[in-house]
């Protein structure tokens, strides 16, 4: 697959744990998968489903997204979640997250051939 799919992986996908409401979990994770370099990626949605459920969500109607393009697609099921958002204190290179698990919908852009999420637009 190509790059922007890996990278979507990376950066969203963490299907093995569940929603995690300790505050530890989005310092590690935005850490971990590399949202911290340069700079602190002020916030980004980890969802704990498989990938097959999340790749499926390209089927689903295409909706407008947030830049204006049409290859946005909502999932149809609530999905476990966690945000990671970062605190107002936090200064780079010391990157502090609140971490809020929750279940909701979330939109995905899609592009390619396979058609496969490469944008979370929640
Ligand atoms: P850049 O990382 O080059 O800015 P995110 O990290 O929010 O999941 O976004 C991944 C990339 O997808 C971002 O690129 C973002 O700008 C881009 N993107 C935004 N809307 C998109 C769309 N409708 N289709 C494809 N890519 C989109």
């Amino acid at each position: 697959q190509g790059p922007r799919a890996m990278m979507f992986r990376r950066q969203h996908m963490d299907s093995k744990s569940r929603p995690n409401p300790n505050s530890t979990y989005c310092n590690q994770m935005m850490r971990r998968r590399r949202m911290t370099v340069g700079m602190c990626k002020p916030v980004n949605i980890f969802v704990h489903e498989p990938l097959k459920d999340v790749e499926d969500i390209c089927i689903e109607p295409n909706i407008l997204c947030k830049n204006g393009q049409n290859n946005c697609h909502k999932s149809k099921f609530l999905m476990n979640v966690t945000a990671c958002r970062l605190t107002n204190g936090s200064r780079y290179p010391k990157c502090k997250y609140h971490t809020s698990p929750t279940m909701r919908q979330i939109t995905v852009a899609c592009l390619g051939d396979p058609y496969v999420p490469v944008h979370l637009d929640t």
